[in-house]
């Protein structure tokens, strides 16, 4: 504690008094004076300040203590509810959805920033002074929308809408910190914002739109809403005066927190004396706390006392002085202020060239929000702290040959080497200096990572060394090799930079040598979320290789050049290309309307589940899950929980009521299994992350905080069974979902075939990805219980929350207004939330909230299942399939869901006809958890199987696949094995134009000069049809329709749930159609399982259409109701006709129910109609490294006459860019000891990310293709188009295929999905022996 006293003065005998305790803080206190006794108030300034006050969209606030330390501006922001529109998801910095902007007064002597930054990693308490604007803060659609808002709605760039604040406010961020950005450096700057609804292209395009052209552009993408004088205001320069200005106050900071003590210091003195105060305790120094996103040990609440660094002004030192060569850069400047370092100085230095190189790689670290705050000091800060850390920013400081200089007094100044193991306890890094590039000076930088953009490197290199080009390139200092990624203590090759000194490069012998040296001194580690040894080891020898051949540049042999580019830094700016048909005699049907909350969701004005208003009373809650596999629970001891202030009851299996079940098992299920699937485990363990119990808490932070206190011991420990061939040899079947299916003669035909393969293949998990996490609201009520939650399926959480609390399901009522992404994961996921919410609520009697972090959704809940098959195919000559005999194996987790296996028999032939077919379909049990339905679910994986056979058989007749496909394809009139018969098939109309329109022959002979001409790069494309089923198959809506007196407006409740599909646009559309009234007319309300009672889920694709046909038929009845009405008026107005029928009590609400097939058979028909679709895909590799990216796709989708195709176009292009991820970069890994699953958040699992995206994305529907069964005929579009990504995979392996005959190796090579970049590469046979130059 800080002992430094007050004085106050007696105002009557002026004696001087040490002031009472109170008196050391801000505030009017009173006292006694000690010498003559006078009683007298006084007003007290600390010497340093308790509290802080910064302004949110121009409002003043100022906060203490009653927040605690660790609280970031995202819990400040939204538990304030002053922007309900920062969203929050990860909290690791790796979604982008909590983006606000920050004028930040951070070096007292420089000019304040103005940038976009991180809320969720921003700690309140640095916020002092600052500015920040969140997405309110710009506009609203009560008042005036934003440029960027507005354009952003405009282009589609929403559909769930739960990224677009977090889109708009990096762009806003971008603009005012770099208001000439050019198109490119927008791409560049949305790395760090996730979105798994549109696929990107249409939010880039929005963003690219609005580079400004003059300076009235930039002013108006400047502006934001004055909140005191609601007009528009606060350009970059100016202000509306409406008094937005923050106060200023400059004394220090110093609070106490329970066992923190938090201090900000003002001056370099201040924080040596500081940290010479705190010497023996846990400091924590602040630069922009962005390290506690990664490293959960760096997170404030582990110290005793915090030191806020970012207000000294020596620490922002940042010269460059020209007699000594020597630049020196404080240890405050963030990333971003060394790239534009590296930018600026560049020029004036003339080493530009090795300067952009370090900007270039800055570019590939973290994202832009990241960088604008996290330190280069912070930054090295980690890697000594964690040696296996793959810093970047290690790596440039070495290869600069930075000397870091650290205090307190006496100094030290060390190499980046000694400072791997300097022990920096009570210490602090204060500057680094290094001098100017020489004249012969040559750099570069590599990154290697799993997917673009945004994330760790699997292996980082930075080369350095001066070299003498007229003397065969004779290296003439010692260079520098930093490597990382490899070990806890290898970074610096040193033998390898021994050995090359003084060699010359263009010897072929010089390469080998260092090769070998590299090799013998590389040691990589194995180890959980580590590649393999091999690959890390090639790929560091491959990073030399490529900087040697940089060096050497044309003089090397021209089948080698193109190895020294980096992909990720020759691509070009992404564009795309929609083509469809609109008819506009038919708007609003058919019209490529913008979605109707699109504008609400780029203002932030979309309120989601958690974003509702905190209820008197209100509790939250968290689970205790399982930390065993394949165990029982033996006991949960709760003690430490209850003894946490805040923890008001822990729940157990035990606290499920007498009349009531532990069981969330939804109310229709087509599996046939009749296990329960228990809220909270009665003692058998069936995987990791089970819900074991439910902590209920006056906050989420102390739910969670319980939830990590409670122990829990285990017996009967025993191995997980984690996939399905751990499952095959451990026996653990379900009950077979379907009886095996015999059609013709397979055995016989395919022994008697020309030509006969086997094999398998297997597909792997996928998480859903959204970024609304699981939540639920649920409010004691005097007849029952409300919920809002976040599900596809209200009834289903009618029924488990009545199984659960024993209450009837009438006494139950559910409302969702909106998700905020779901793909399948809210159909029956959120039953957990909403039957604990439910619980425990029913127990305490007052209302119960939760919102599942990102690991406890991830750890907890399902996801898309793997699957394996076993197949035998004979086929003929020409490549015509005779018969084909499939076992395919389902991974159903621990229990069974909707056992999506039983749809594999409709799914598996995809596009292709053949007489002859045995299946078998397994359902495996394992110790996962219980998966559930992902975005198309069967057909996915069936597609990709049927197409990889497909291919197999295409490269065994050495034929074109395209063309074996095709002449597979289903003709008119054709059987599948279902007994569908196909009419109105457009198979070969879209696969035709496809063919033309991506000019796929051509291409392809390209791409054969290419490969031959480029040992390390190979280009190739792969063309996938799709045949998609869509049924209806017990599905069940209820819609509403209600014309309203007076003003004719018109309102519609459904039973389906708006998930982003863009369902409730497409209603309103349909109706105005049907009633001949403007869209602007319709309203569609929140979903309410009071008045969608027994209704089945959204999924499928079908839900919008479905509804579509229910309105049109509630409009019928409502034109028939008016008709007598109308006939008696002439030509009358809408609103008129409306109010007359009310006057004369004519019904104006109509409802309807639409049911789906109900097959009572086998062999009945279960689909109601097909689409049909294909793609075709670019890629292009690095064979070096395994990075490849995709240069171009061309869709050709079959959506008939849709509805609205902007809204369809989105769906094609988001479905496609999920599909990406399941193909390429997402993959699920499991601890094989506990079963674990081991990436669930965003810095181990790798969704796409907008450089991930086609470079080039066209998209067609297909013209003239009126669908006779679908609503309007239309057809739907939210999932088929996913099946075609595989295409992305099949191209891959063709690339890899040219690289496997470079190195020597023809025929079969066994490559299985996801295609991640290790994969690739060890499946490229990468051997340094044959890295010549
Ligand atoms: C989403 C995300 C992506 C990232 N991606 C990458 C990446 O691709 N490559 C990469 O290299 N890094 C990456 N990082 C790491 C990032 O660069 C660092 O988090 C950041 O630079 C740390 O700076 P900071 O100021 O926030 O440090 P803080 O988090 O404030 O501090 C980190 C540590 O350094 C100590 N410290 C801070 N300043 C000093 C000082 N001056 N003297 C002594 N100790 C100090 C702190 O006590 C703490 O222990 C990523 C981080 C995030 C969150
Ligand atoms: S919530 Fe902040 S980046 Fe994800
Ligand atoms: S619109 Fe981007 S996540 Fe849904």
């Amino acid at each position: 504690m800080d002992h430094k006293e007050t004085f106050i003065s007696c105002p009557v005998c002026k004696t001087s008094h040490v002031a009472p305790l109170n008196g050391r803080n801000d505030g009017v206190f009173a006292s006694t004076c000690e010498h003559c006794g006078h009683f007298f108030k006084f007003r007290s300034v600390a010497p340093y300040k308790s509290s802080i006050t910064f302004s949110v969209n121009g409002k003043q606030v100022t906060v203490g203590t009653e927040y605690d330390s660790s609280s970031t501006l995202n819990d400040f922001l939204r538990q304030s509810r002053i922007s309900m529109g920062t969203k929050v998801f990860c909290k690791q910095g790796g979604c982008g959805i909590c983006i606000v902007v920050a004028k930040m007064t951070l070096n007292p002597n420089g000019t304040p920033v103005t940038a976009n930054i991180n809320s969720c990693l921003c700690p309140l308490f640095v916020c002092d002074g600052w500015e920040i604007t969140t997405v309110e803060g710009l506009g609203s659609t009560k008042t005036q929308m934003h440029k960027i808002q507005s354009t952003l709605s405009g282009f589609g760039g929403t559909q769930c809408g739960y990224c677009s604040p977090g889109h708009v406010m990096n762009m806003y961020g971008l603009m005012q910190q770099y208001p000439n950005a050019t198109k490119q450096d927008i791409e560049d700057n949305f790395e760090g914002n996730l979105c798994r609804c549109t696929g990107y292209r249409p939010i880039l395009d929005a963003m690219k739109s609005l580079v400004p052209a003059t300076t009235t552009d930039i002013e108006d993408l400047s502006r934001k809403l004055c909140q005191t004088t609601g007009k528009p205001c606060g350009s970059r320069t100016g202000s509306c005066g409406g008094g937005c200005q923050n106060h200023s106050d400059s004394r220090s900071i110093k609070m106490v927190f329970g066992d923190t003590r938090w201090q900000k210091a003002a001056n370099l003195a201040d924080l040596y004396q500081m940290l010479s105060a705190a010497s023996g305790q846990k400091v924590r120094l602040l630069g922009a706390n962005t390290g506690t996103g990664y490293f959960e040990n760096e997170a404030i609440k582990n110290f005793d006392v915090v030191i806020d660094i970012s207000g000294v002004p020596e620490l922002y030192v940042n010269t460059h002085d020209s007699q000594t060569k020597t630049f020196t850069l404080g240890s405050c400047l963030s990333l971003t202020n060394l790239m534009d370092l590296f930018k600026s100085e560049a020029a004036k230095v003339g080493a530009t060239q090795n300067f952009d190189e370090l900007k270039k790689y800055l570019y590939r670290v973290a994202s832009s929000p990241i960088r604008n705050r996290g330190t280069w000091s912070g930054n090295l800060m980690l890697k000594n702290k964690y040696h296996s850390f793959p810093s970047d920013v290690f790596n440039i400081m070495t290869v600069l040959g930075a000397s870091l200089t650290i205090g307190p007094t006496p100094q030290s100044v060390v190499t980046c080497e000694a400072f791997y193991n300097t022990d920096m306890t009570g210490k602090c890094l204060t500057k680094a200096t290094f001098t100017e590039f020489g004249p012969n000076d040559v750099v570069a930088c590599f990154k290697v990572m799993p997917r673009s953009q945004n994330c760790l490197a699997h292996v980082n290199g930075a080369f350095r060394c001066a070299v003498d080009k007229t003397h065969g390139y004779l290296v003439t200092s010692q260079p520098i090799i930093s490597i990382g990624g490899i070990s806890n203590t290898f970074h610096r090759a040193t033998a390898t930079e021994q050995y090359l000194y003084r060699k010359q490069l263009s010897s072929p012998s010089t390469i080998q040598g260092a090769l070998n040296v590299l090799a013998s001194e590389l040691n990589p580690t194995a180890g959980s979320g580590l590649t393999s040894i091999s690959y890390r080891k090639t790929v560091a020898c491959a990073l030399l290789y490529k900087f040697v051949l940089r060096v050497l540049g044309n003089t090397a042999s021209y089948q080698y050049r193109s190895a020294t580019t980096v992909l990720h830094d020759i691509r070009p700016l992404s564009s795309g290309v929609q083509s469809y048909d609109t008819n506009k005699q038919e708007w609003p049907l058919n019209e490529p309307l913008k979605k109707l909350e699109a504008d609400i969701q780029c203002t932030g004005e979309a309120e989601y589940t958690d974003d509702l208003p905190a209820y008197p009373g209100q509790l939250h809650a968290a689970f205790v899950t399982s930390t065993q596999a394949n165990a029982t629970v033996q006991s949960i001891d709760t003690a430490d929980a209850l003894k946490i202030p805040g923890v008001v009851k822990v729940l157990t299996s035990f606290d499920i009521p007498q009349d009531a079940e532990n069981d969330i098992q939804p109310p229709l299920s087509i599996s046939n299994e009749t296990e329960p699937e228990e809220l909270f485990s009665s003692g058998k363990v069936m995987y990791y992350g089970q819900s074991l119990a439910l902590v209920v808490a006056e906050s989420q932070a102390i739910a969670e905080e319980g939830a990590a206190a409670v122990k829990v011991t285990y017996n009967n420990i025993k191995t997980p069974v984690l996939t399905i061939d751990d499952a095959i040899a451990a026996n653990t079947y379900f009950k077979k979902p379907l009886p095996d299916i015999t059609i013709g003669h397979p055995d016989q035909v395919i022994a008697g075939a020309a030509h006969q393969l086997s094999g398998s293949f297997s597909t792997e998990e996928q998480l859903h990805f959204h970024m609304e996490t699981q939540a639920s609201v649920c409010i004691p009520t005097e007849d029952g219980l409300d919920l809002v939650s976040t599900t596809q399926w209200p009834d289903s959480i009618q029924h488990c929350v009545s199984r659960v609390t024993g209450i009837q399901k009438s006494a139950i009522n559910v409302t969702v207004r909106r998700l905020g992404g779901a793909y399948g994961g809210k159909i029956t996921r959120n039953n957990f939330a909403a039957a604990a919410c439910g619980l425990a609520a029913k127990i305490t009697n007052r209302p119960v909230r939760m919102r599942q972090t990102i690991q406890s959704n991830y750890i907890m809940l399902g996801r898309r299942y793997p699957h394996k098959i076993n197949y035998r195919v004979g086929f003929d000559d020409s490549g015509k399939l005779l018969g084909v005999d499939v076992k395919f194996y389902e991974g159903l987790g621990c229990l069974p869901d909707e056992k999506s296996a039983a749809m594999f028999p409709g799914s598996i032939d995809n596009a292709y006809y053949c007489p002859n077919w045995k299946m078998s379909m397994e359902a495996m049990r394992m110790n996962t958890a219980m998966h559930t339905s992902t975005r198309a679910p069967v057909t996915t994986p069936c597609v990709f199987m049927i197409e990889h056979i497909m291919e197999r058989i295409a490269r065994s007749l050495n034929k074109d696949p395209a063309t074996v496909k095709q002449l597979n394809f289903y003709r008119e009139g054709q059987y599948t094995p279902v007994g569908s018969v196909l009419t109105h098939c457009n198979m070969s109309a879209v696969m035709s134009e496809l063919m033309t329109s991506a000019q796929v022959q051509t291409r392809q002979s390209l791409f054969t000069f290419f490969n031959k001409d480029n040992r390390w790069k190979k280009k190739s494309l792969a063309v996938v049809p799709v045949k998609f089923g869509l049924s209806t198959v017990y599905s069940m809506y209820t819609v509403n329709v209600a014309i309203h007196s007076k003003d004719g407006s018109v309102s519609v409740s459904h039973g389906a749930v708006e998930i982003g599909q863009g369902l409730n646009t497409k209603v309103a559309q349909v109706v105005a159609y049907e009633l001949g009234i403007p869209v602007t007319k319709v309203t569609i309300k929140a979903t309410q399982s009071v008045f969608s009672d027994n209704n089945t889920p959204t999924g499928g694709s079908v839900t919008s259409g479905e509804i579509c046909k229910g309105a049109i038929n509630c409009c019928q009845v409502l034109i028939n109701n008016m008709k007598p009405v109308k006939d008696k008026m002439v030509d009358p107005k809408w609103e008129d006709l409306a109010e007359k029928c009310y006057q004369e009590n004519v019904v104006l609400n109509s409802r309807f129910n639409v049911a789906g097939v109900h097959p009572t058979k086998p062999g009945d028909e279960i689909y109601h109609y097909y689409s049909y679709g294909a793609a075709c895909t670019e890629v292009e590799l690095d064979v070096l490294t395994g990075e490849y990216q995709i240069n171009r796709v061309d869709i050709v989708y079959d959506c008939g006459e849709s509805l609205n195709p902007a809204v369809d176009i989105g769906q094609v292009e988001g479905a496609f860019v999920m599909g990406l991820g399941y193909s390429l970069t997402e993959e699920v890994a499991y601890d094989p000891q506990t079963g674990r699953m081991m990436n669930n958040d965003t810095w181990g699992y790798h969704p796409p990310t907008n450089k991930d995206i086609p470079i080039d994305f066209r998209i067609s529907l297909l013209k003239n293709a009126p669908n006779p069964s679908g609503v309007l005929r239309s057809k739907a579009s939210g999932e088929p188009p996913l099946n075609a990504s595989c295409s992305a995979f099949f191209a891959l392996r063709n690339c890899i295929e040219e690289a496997r005959k470079d190195a020597g190796q023809t025929g079969e090579f066994d490559f299985q999905p996801p295609a991640t970049i290790e994969k690739v590469q060890l499946a490229c046979l990468v051997d340094p022996s044959q890295f010549s130059i």
